[in-house]
């Protein structure tokens, strides 16, 4: 087997006392979607914060492409082909779209940048229409695009996505689906965390399902679709559409 994009054996993050990923091991093969989905406080954001480096580990460790992750600096794992999209988004709301995308390319060639930007306006049609607009006066959906194309400015390897799905209109949640296929089509790597369920499990290749910092279940996204305790837990029973979220108890969305 090749070596995976990314593995991270037995990681642990800790705010303190309170333990917030316990011994979570996962693979990430190249080309693939895989998604960790589970409620509120699973401790997902927080995998995904020491996976770039934001938050130490307080136990495991990590590899990207066969070399260790330990003690690598942010900036070190960009360049390498790690990048994220947190919850928040995080733009720059007084900046224009394509200087937050021009952002996102700012430790590569400009020749490289410039072919990056046509790549993001090619996938992202409603950024080039709206490029001179001020990032904050976005819709919620063009935000989320906004921030995805700004860290495939950076040419990641593996794109980390936390919730890309969280507060959006159904409508726009299946165009960002759509476009997260497209992204590992093109041959980016992705892990993609949502509570979501039924819409990172149609999307992912492979899933992982976390409860209280654990990994409880694992395996093919379609099979787990299939799964008994997924489907009680959290795809409830309709049918419905890509829209539904856990039924857990929701601290809610915290923005657009
Ligand atoms: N900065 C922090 N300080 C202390 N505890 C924190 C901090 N950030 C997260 N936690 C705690 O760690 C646990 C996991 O939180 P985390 O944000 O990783 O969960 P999550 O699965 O991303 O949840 P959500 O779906 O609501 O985003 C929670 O119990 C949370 O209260
Ligand atoms: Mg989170």
């Amino acid at each position: 087997m090749s070596t995976p994009l990314l593995s991270a054996q037995t990681v642990a993050v800790s705010y303190g006392k309170i333990e917030a990923v316990l011994d979570v091991s996962l693979v990430i093969p190249k080309g693939r979607i895989i998604t960790v989905i589970g409620a509120n406080g699973a401790g997902k954001s927080s995998l995904l914060g020491s996976l770039m480096g934001i938050l130490p580990l307080a136990g495991g460790s990590a590899t990207f492409e066969g070399e260790p992750l330990d003690r690598v600096p942010v900036e070190q794992r960009v360049a390498r082909g790690l990048c994220l999209v947190p919850e928040k988004r995080e733009l720059f709301v007084t900046m224009s779209v394509a200087e937050n995308l021009e952002l996102g390319a700012y430790h590569r060639p400009r020749s490289e940048a410039k072919s990056s930007l046509e790549m993001v306006y090619d996938l992202f049609p409603r950024l080039l229409e709206r490029r001179k607009q001020a990032a904050g006066t976005l819709s919620g959906g063009e935000r989320q695009m906004l921030a995805m194309g700004r860290a495939l400015m950076a040419k990641p390897k593996l794109l980390m996505l936390d919730e890309p799905s969280l507060g959006l209109a159904p409508r726009i949640v299946k165009e960002i689906f759509g476009l997260i296929g497209r992204l590992r089509d093109s041959g980016v790597s992705i892990l993609l965390v949502e509570q979501n369920a039924r819409g990172a499990l149609r999307t992912a290749d492979y899933a992982y399902v976390m409860e209280t910092g654990q990994v409880t279940l694992q395996g093919p996204a379609a099979d787990l679709a299939q799964d008994p305790r997924v489907i009680e837990s959290y795809l409830g029973i309709s049918g419905g559409d890509s829209s539904c979220s856990l039924p857990s108890s929701s601290v809610g969305a915290t923005n657009p």
